[in-house]
């Protein structure tokens, strides 16, 4: 061996853990809000660091079009209702990273969305689509699938992939640890008891130890109840779930797990997200070269039909239109954030309502309110760079990804000061904040912000502020990797839990 080889080897990073992260959604393929976000960046931020992380998504006809290199490890026979199917092992579009499929044709390759048709009616058969999805993950962790890999660690994300925890938890005791992340408390996948002989779990788990919640049965659950360790994606968060008021019904179970449950706050992929080299926008800025800004901003308002005004505030919501995202604030604050000449461009869509009162907002103040009720990812660049202030009045927020990509736009967040929103933003110094969720508290913080609009000098420290802000996933990931070695040692030392042991 040369002397620069045995450099080199001295040098390697030692190898990382085995790590299999499942979910039910990855940008760009399938993505209904920011839980893509984090299962596209945070398994490439993790490699990164030495750990060997795959992928394990449902076979979603946008998963199955989109990946690469696709082959058929193992045919599968009747699961869950569904006569045949394949565990298939790719690579994610553009990058060396394995993902496995799990096609179930009959369970999977339809139309709509991930969790519901395009009519926003939930699956009829999402328990056997998510259970599906947790046995598969489960089987790759006995080592069943994959005759050439195994993980030592699986990532569950949200009730989709909770399962998992359930179906590893269930079996003689294995050597795997698991790791579950919630991303959002306030959807549990609860389904009938009655259906509870579709997952071929022993009766022991249908108890209030195990699934059941209130005479039904609870995916998030199995993820609280038998993971290893449980976190979620902000220390305030991680707090606020174990009171009553965010904890969803299930404060009691967040609260029994103790120093098990750890807020690790979202990292943003700063690739996707770069205002010096978007492709959405015309003209590229950073921190050092800001007038690409100023270009974006105007491009906006002209996109959007709003008055070609250089001085007037514009603020912009990307968001989900639900009652988490507290958006009925800035309808009922409205007259007064236009009052001295501010914009709003607000793009969304959900709930049929929130839809209609943005709609009838913008018919009254054609030139200072845009709405567009829609997805469309390019766009959302657009409107993030362009817009002055991003408004995010969430009533909870678990991280929140909008405010993160504001801040590294130049775009000063005005927010609830509420879960990850409350880790993110620092009052009068990157953003600002308001704490009771009503119209006055709202805007009270816009107020202070319109002040500092009106100084240059100090709007520009405050952009400044944001934009050098450390947003990436590299001290996310570092800290995943310690919980997902605490994960490990615990699985070492105890044996699984297991409901009524
Ligand atoms: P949540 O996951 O609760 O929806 P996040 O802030 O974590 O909230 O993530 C939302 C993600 O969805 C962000 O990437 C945001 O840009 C994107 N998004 C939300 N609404 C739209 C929309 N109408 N068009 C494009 N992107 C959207
Ligand atoms: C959820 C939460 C959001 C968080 C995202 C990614 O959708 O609502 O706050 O940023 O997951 O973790």
């Amino acid at each position: 061996m040369s002397e620069a080889t045995r450099q080199a080897g001295a040098e390697a990073p030692a190898p990382g853990p085995r790590v299999l992260h499942v979910a039910a959604e990855v940008f760009p393929l399938v993505k209904t809000g920011g839980l893509a976000d984090v299962v596209a960046a945070l398994p490439p931020a993790l490699a990164a660091r030495g750990a060997d992380v795959r992928l394990l998504l449902p076979g979603l006809p946008q998963v199955l079009d989109a990946v690469q290199a696709a082959r058929t490890l193992l045919p599968l026979g009747p699961v869950f209702g569904a006569a045949r199917g394949a565990l298939v092992l790719a690579r994610m579009p553009g990058s060396a990273l394995p993902v496995y499929v799990l096609d179930l044709p009959y369970l999977y390759r339809r139309g709509g969305g991930p969790y519901a048709d395009a009519a926003g009616r939930d699956w009829p058969d999402n328990l056997a689509r998510f259970a599906a999805l947790g046995w598969a993950a489960a089987h790759l962790g006995f080592g069943e699938l994959d005759a050439d890999w195994a993980p030592q660690l699986m990532h569950a994300h949200d009730w989709h992939a909770a399962m998992s925890c359930a179906y590893l938890a269930a079996h003689p005791p294995t050597p795997v640890a698991s790791v579950f992340t919630i991303h959002n408390l306030a959807y549990q996948g609860v389904f009938p008891r009655e259906d509870a002989p579709q997952l071929g779990l022993p009766s022991r788990f249908m108890t209030p130890q195990g699934l059941e919640y209130h005479g039904q049965i609870c995916f998030m659950k199995a993820g609280l109840k038998f993971a290893d360790r449980v976190s979620t994606v902000s220390p305030t968060y991680a707090r606020e779930i174990a009171s009553p008021e965010y904890g969803a019904g299930l404060d009691g179970v967040i609260r029994s797990r103790g120093a098990d449950v750890v807020g690790i706050l979202n990292g943003i992929d700063t690739e996707v997200w770069d205002p010096a080299r978007d492709p959405a926008l015309a003209a590229p800025y950073d921190r050092d070269a800001p007038a690409g800004k100023a270009v974006a901003k105007s491009a906006l308002q002209h996109a959007c039909g709003l008055a070609a005004d250089p001085h007037a505030p514009l603020l912009a919501v990307v968001s989900r239109l639900t009652g988490q995202k507290g958006l009925d604030l800035v309808l009922a604050a409205l007259p007064a954030l236009l009052r001295d000449g501010a914009q709003l461009v607000v793009q969304g869509s959900g709930d049929a309502a929130l839809e209609q009162a943005f709609v009838e907002a913008a018919q009254a103040y054609p030139r200072s309110v845009s709405v567009f009720t829609g997805y469309d990812e390019a766009r959302a660049h657009r409107v993030i760079a362009g817009a002055d202030l991003m408004l995010v009045p969430s009533r909870f927020e678990p991280c929140g990804l909008t405010q993160l990509y504001a801040l590294r736009y130049g775009t000063v967040p005005l927010v609830r000061r509420v879960g990850g929103l409350a880790d993110t933003v620092d009052e009068g110094r990157t953003g600002f904040l308001f704490d009771e969720p009503s119209a006055p508290a709202l805007q009270a913080a816009f107020e202070r912000a319109l002040q500092a609009w009106r100084d240059p000098a100090r709007w520009q420290t405050l952009m400044r502020a944001g934009m050098v802000q450390e947003l990436s996933w590299d001290g996310p990931a570092r800290q995943y990797l310690a919980l997902y070695a605490e994960a490990c040692r615990a699985r070492e030392e105890a044996p699984r839990r297991m409901p009524g042991g």
